[in-house]
Formats: C-alpha cells, structure tokens, sequence
C-alpha cells in the first residue's frame, strides 16, 4: 500500500485494510525500516514511504519479475564470492532462466581470467541459468542476446542512448556501465548449463583512479538514482524476448540490425588486437554468427571472432 501511494497513509487505514492492531502495523513499519525500506512516520498524518533509496530484495525481485522463465526462480544475496560460480554449482537444482543476485561480490570474475571488483556499493552482479538444448557451438551468441538486452533496458528505464562495444560491454558517453561473463559447462556435443555473468555499475560515484577514463554508473551518467529492482526485471525481460528470437534460428540474423544500430565504432577506425598481430581496420558490424566483419587498410576482409581478439578504439576505450 505504501508503495502504491505517493502521499501519508494513516495508521487507522492500514488497521481497517488489514485487519490487524495498531502495534500490529507499528511493528511491521518498523520491520520494513530494519529491512533499509525509508517511511517516514507522523503523528495524526501517518505513514508515508520516500523513494530516496532502492530496496534491492529477494522479495522485491520476485514480485517485480514480468517473463515466463527468465527470473522463474530468484535466489538473492546479500554477500557471496561469485554469483557465476553459485549458478554453476546449483545448476543441476535450478530450472532454465533460474537467477543469483547479489550486493556484493567478493570474488567477482571477469573475462579473461581477470577479477571483477564487486564492492557493496549499489551496483548489480547477478547470474543467469540457461539450461538449452541447442549445440555448444551456438553458445557463445547468447552473450551477443544479453549485451543487447541490457542496452534495452537500459535505455527504456534511463532515456540515455547506451552502447555496446563489441562484443559486449555496455558503454554510456563513451565509457563502460556494464561486463558480462558467459560460462558453460559442455561436453563437445551436449550443453549442461549456461550461466551468463552480468555486472551493472548502478549507483557507484567513486571510481578508482585509472579507471575514471573508461569506467562509468548509471547514476552519474543520468544525474539520478536508479531503481536497480526496475532496470534487473526489465534486463530479464528483454533477454526472455531476444533469446526467443535467437533461438528459432539459432544464430543473430534476427538481431542483427538492431544489436549493429547498438555497436560503438560502426564504420570507425578499430585497432584489432589479434595474437597473430595487430592491426587498424574499418568496423562493419557484426554478421549473423556474431564476428565483427572489419575492413583492413589494404580492403581486405575479415570476419573476427571474439574469443580471438580483442578490439580498441582509435580514441579511447570504445
Ligand atoms: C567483464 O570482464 O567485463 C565481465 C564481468 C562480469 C561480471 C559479472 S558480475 C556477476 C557475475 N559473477 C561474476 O563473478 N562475474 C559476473
């Protein structure tokens, strides 16, 4: 009810709603006060609660869970080393499009074998289970699916214009919100689980000296608070939808113009770090296998694939 309403809510009304005594509603306020919820009380007006803060729950979650099977299943955190590795090793219990959330993260891994710092600082860290019957030579696309649905939503819950750097880091005025780190367990011709690692910089405002260049948050790109609740329900709701698109032909080709009107550097000078030497091509967006097509400065073509190399702007990190 508190949620419902934007002005004070008597003590009386909530009595009568519920049926219940006045210490009755006292001692549930003061529940939700302990749980981080923010209500103000005053005398002969009520209670009223102040949007100031975003209560990032289990219970919140669930109820705020729109799909058929992305977040079926909710399990939150408040603490845990890495949410990838919880949804790995429940999978065999959870079902397809079950999800671990967490505050913090004391062991968040990145790509590459590199970390991911996941301090208790209102961001985002949450796992997603996919349990497909599709080859394990289609996984690696569902990255590509998840970058797209973050973009999205996004943008839906901001109004900022949000970027993908390819293949998939979200990027805002040029500086990276959002990592994501897919995992699987397969056999050369079987999928066990999927787990799609995603970590938003939500609310941070303190970035670390030699990341402030290329690291950014929601909150300090749009000058406002984020609901966290919000933007996770409507990540999960839009991959729900483009994992559907992707899965009736198993590659991007009914993606693809959408996650290329996404891509930082289409049609710009990229520096492509390949192992087998590097060099500055033209990006051409990505084709339906999800490689980034780039022409090299002798016009030849080439198709490369993320697992390979890795991709730099001229200018900057995108
Ligand atoms: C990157 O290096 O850009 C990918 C970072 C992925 C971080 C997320 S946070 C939630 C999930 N759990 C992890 O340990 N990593 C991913």
């Amino acid at each position: 009810m508190l949620k419902a309403c934007p002005d004070y809510i008597s003590g009386q009304t909530l009595c009568e709603h519920f049926q219940v005594s006045r210490t009755a509603v006292w001692k549930v306020i003061n529940q939700l006060k302990a749980d981080g919820y923010h209500i103000e009380s005053v005398p002969n007006k009520g209670y009223r609660l102040i949007r100031d803060t975003d209560i990032f729950s289990g219970a919140e979650l669930i109820q705020a869970v729109r799909g058929k099977w992305a977040g079926c299943r909710v399990i939150y955190k408040k603490t845990t080393g890495s949410t990838n590795l919880d949804a790995a090793a429940a999978a065999a219990e959870l079902p397809h499009g079950a999800v671990i959330v967490a505050d913090e993260q004391t062991a968040g891994r990145g790509r590459r074998g590199r970390s991911w710092v996941s301090k208790p600082q209102g961001n985002i860290y949450f796992s997603l289970l996919l349990k497909p019957d599709f080859a394990p030579e289609h996984a690696s696309m569902v990255t590509l699916v998840m970058a797209l649905a973050v973009a999205k939503a996004i943008e839906k819950v901001t109004g900022l214009s949000v970027m993908i750097k390819w293949p998939n880091d979200i990027v805002i005025h040029g500086k990276k919100v959002c990592g994501i780190l897919t995992e699987l367990r397969a056999e050369p011709d079987f999928i066990h689980h999927i787990v799609i690692g995603v970590g938003i910089n939500a609310h941070q405002k303190e970035f670390p000296e030699e990341a402030l260049e290329y690291a950014t948050s929601i909150d300090l790109e749009t000058g406002a608070f984020v609901d966290r609740t919000e933007l996770v329900a409507e990540v999960w709701a839009q991959f729900e939808e483009l994992y559907e698109i992707f899965t009736r032909t198993l590659d991007l080709s009914g993606l693809l113009q959408e996650y290329n009107q996404h891509l930082a550097d289409l049609g710009q000078q990229v520096r492509i770090l390949d192992p087998k030497g590097e060099y500055t091509a033209l990006s051409g967006g990505i084709n339906a296998r999800g490689e980034l097509q780039v022409t090299r400065e002798d016009g030849s073509q080439e198709s490369v694939f993320a697992g390979e190399v890795s991709v730099r702007g001229i200018y900057g990190y995108v």
